[in-house]
């Protein structure tokens, strides 16, 4: 069936500056990593872009590994671009990444100029684009020079590969340097992909947060929502079908009965506020401007709907800040809880 996006489409979402540049994103951003590979329905993919659309979410967040298998997450999404967002092309955002194993060989990972370049070319024919909107290096690779990786984002951006350019994972102190090696050569750092949560606050305790503002470089905040464990799905125990039954990157082992008190805690609060759970997580990571927005996932397309609401109650009593920290004050939960130099 011909999709026709909302009318009202761009009434429903805030659009927040990235840094100091002129690009606004939306403050609820949807990412492709889980549930975009081969074993999720074709349909089920494009009932969640096109809900995400609806709703005011231009920005979609891709990696050349996203699926499994590899490569598929840009497969899938070039197919619902040539299909359903043909002839909006110029009303979204769309980002890639490379830095995770790809492909065998000592060019198929980490920080090469070799890499970056040749993974950007494949993820450009996977999604069947000319160019990307953001293209970023995934992790910070200790053995290459960062004016190497930087080098090869800013000629990605020279030979009209992509618009802007980001660093995913970086501490305050790399991302410092790989800003400044940017800076030199043209092309600032638009942007920066950390993970952020309620309970896994590494940008606040790494000084990134404050590094960032004062770059004047955006900020997108991955897994809000704790890979799911923040919203109401983990309640009443480990439900069948959940993130948490089905890989490794949520650890089951995490959700013991503390943990369950704690989000039950939350929920209250969040109740309180009238927010579901969800809406609660990404209002706290967008509570200032520091954050520019939240990068969402889904498994289903009412999920997006539900996280698209949170834009409509964004601020936060002083009262409502220390009792969320009393039951999420860090809980340490390592969901990707540090740079990817420490791990
Ligand atoms: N740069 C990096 O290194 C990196 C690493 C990881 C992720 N990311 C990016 O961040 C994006 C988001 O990551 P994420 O999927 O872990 O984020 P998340 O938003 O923290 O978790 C998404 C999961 O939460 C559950 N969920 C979402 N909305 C819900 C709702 N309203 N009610 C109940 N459950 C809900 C779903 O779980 P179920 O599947 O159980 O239904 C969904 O799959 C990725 O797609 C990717 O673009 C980047």
């Amino acid at each position: 069936m011909t999709y026709t996006p909302a009318a009202d489409r761009y009434s429903k979402m805030t659009y927040r500056r990235c840094g100091n540049s002129g690009l606004k994103l939306p403050a609820v951003s949807f990412g492709l990593w889980h549930n975009f590979g081969g074993a999720t329905a074709h349909d089920t993919k494009r009932e969640m872009c096109q809900t995400a659309f609806d709703h005011g979410i231009t920005h979609f967040d891709l990696a050349n590994n996203y699926g499994p298998p590899a490569g598929s997450a840009e497969e899938a999404f070039g197919e619902i671009l040539n299909t359903d967002f043909k002839g909006y092309r110029d009303e979204l955002i769309i980002s890639s990444k490379a830095g995770y194993h790809m492909w065998d060989g000592p060019y198929g990972e980490m920080g090469s100029r070799k890499y970056l370049i040749s993974s950007c070319d494949q993820s450009l024919k996977r999604m069947g684009v000319d160019y990307v909107d953001i293209f970023y290096s995934h992790r910070f690779d200790p053995d290459t020079p960062l004016e190497e990786t930087m080098g090869a984002l800013d000629h990605i951006v020279r030979s009209g590969r992509a618009l802007y350019v980001g660093i995913s994972s970086y501490n305050s102190e790399r991302t410092r340097e790989a800003a400044a090696i940017l800076k030199d050569l043209g092309t600032p750092c638009l942007i920066h992909q950390p993970s952020y949560n309620m309970l896994n606050r590494w940008v606040e305790r790494d000084g990134l947060k404050d590094t960032l503002n004062e770059l004047g470089v955006g900020s997108i905040a991955f897994t809000p929502l704790a890979q799911g464990l923040l919203t109401k799905k983990y309640l009443g125990g480990i439900p069948e079908g959940s993130r948490a039954t089905q890989d490794s990157s949520l650890d089951a082992g995490a959700i013991t009965d503390e943990m369950i008190a704690s989000l039950k805690g939350l929920n209250d609060i969040a109740e309180a506020r009238g927010q579901t759970l969800a809406q609660m997580a990404i209002a706290w990571v967008l509570r200032d401007e520091g954050i520019t927005t939240a990068l969402i996932g889904a498994s289903k397309a009412s999920q997006i709907v539900d996280c698209a609401g949170a834009v409509s109650n964004l601020d936060f009593t002083e009262k409502e800040l220390s009792e969320i920290d009393k039951f999420a004050g860090d809980k340490g939960l390592n969901l990707w809880a540090t740079s990817s130099e420490d791990v």
